[in-house]
């Protein structure tokens, strides 16, 4: 629209550029620059008031008007489908093709972690998923790694910027063992009706590692728990031993070498007879014939009294290994990287 007057053409200009440079914002109409020439209009003499003023109520119409088009194109403009695998405006024509779901299959953690459930569910044990965000106290301080303890460094893993109500991270785990203060404190009641207690925690878990054949940043683990009265190494031993010969259907043989976590006392490393070339030598088993398989212990009396079980009264213990590790050793996988690949030359071979 063009205005007699240069001033009103000018701030029409002015403000037409205003409504679209802040997303189209109504208080335009309310702006000082309109309501300086209205307050002019005033001070005009009355024969030059009519002209002044009409073409003034053009300018607010004009206004008002272009803020509509723009608000009714913003409205009429197509929604996006933020879902994959495409926008629902593509025509089929320009659509990407998909793999038929015939070629597909199962991830081989996902069937093998079944297979890993299915054995400690026919010797007794329930299941809990762990998490995959959780705090400073399950992550450590439940596990009797007090402040500024050295071996808390042996985890190194993500922190969130984001602090919890005691300006602690929250900490993406990097063990299943975070969630034994949680399982031992629901499940105590148990303990108390002459039940053991008895749990197996599937989980992925996160560490901060220089990537190689045998270290990946997120794998998965499977944590255990078993607390009674009078339970003792041996039950440990055996329960394992059981479950390994089972999971490779043959028979193994195992060894315990002393080890260190704040949470066990005593502590091992497990080590079995490679199930893959008995003890032939391999590559997966670096030629010794033998393979740490997982770090376990009889659960130290402090992680028992963080859970308000009475360690004078029960004894448990605990274990937690790779699950990665448990399926290379089963069918000769000699990378650890394969698993979080999405290779389908490997995937399709499971
Ligand atoms: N959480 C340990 C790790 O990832 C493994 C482990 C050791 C788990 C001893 C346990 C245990 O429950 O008792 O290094």
């Amino acid at each position: 629209m063009n205005y007699q007057d240069s001033r009103i053409s000018e701030i029409a200009k002015l403000l037409k550029k205003r409504i679209v440079e802040t997303g189209n914002n109504p208080d335009v109409l309310r702006s000082i620059e309109l309501k300086a020439l209205f307050d002019e209009l005033k001070l005009l003499p009355a024969n030059e008031k009519a002209d002044f003023g009409k073409q003034l109520n053009s300018l607010r119409q004009d206004l008002s008007a272009t803020i509509k088009t723009l608000k009714d194109a913003e409205e009429a403009l197509p929604p996006i489908d933020v879902t994959a695998p495409f926008d629902i405006n593509t025509k089929p024509k320009d659509m990407p093709s998909l793999l038929p779901s015939t070629d597909g299959s199962r991830h081989p953690l996902s069937t093998e972690l079944e297979t890993v459930l299915n054995i400690f569910y026919r010797m007794g044990f329930t299941s809990v998923e762990s998490r995959e965000i959780d705090n400073d106290f399950n992550m450590f301080e439940a596990l009797n790694f007090p402040e500024g303890h050295p071996a808390r460094d042996d985890y190194d893993t993500f922190l969130t910027e984001q602090k919890d109500a005691k300006s602690k991270p929250f900490i993406a785990p990097a063990h299943t063992s975070t969630m034994q203060n949680r399982v031992l404190s629901s499940s105590k009641q148990l303990l108390d009706n002459g039940e053991p207690i008895a749990v197996i925690i599937p989980g992925r878990v996160f560490r901060n590692e220089d990537l190689d054949a045998r270290h990946e940043h997120t794998f998965y683990q499977v944590e255990g728990i078993y607390v009674d009265k009078n339970v003792n190494v041996g039950n440990l031993i055996q329960t394992l031993k059981t479950f390994l010969e089972e999971y490779y259907k043959k028979q193994l043989e195992f060894r315990t070498q002393p080890s260190y976590f704040p949470f066990t006392e005593p502590s091992f490393e497990f080590t079995m007879s490679c199930p893959f070339c008995d003890q032939l030598g391999c590559s997966i088993c670096s030629q010794s014939g033998w393979i740490e398989i997982l770090g376990c212990g009889m659960i130290h009396p402090n992680v028992l009294k963080k859970a308000g079980i009475d360690p004078d009264k029960y004894t448990g213990f605990a274990w937690g290994g790779g699950i990665e590790r448990l399926v290379m050793m089963k069918y000769g996988i000699e990378d650890i990287r394969y698993f979080e690949s999405g290779k389908l030359e490997f995937l399709r071979q499971f």
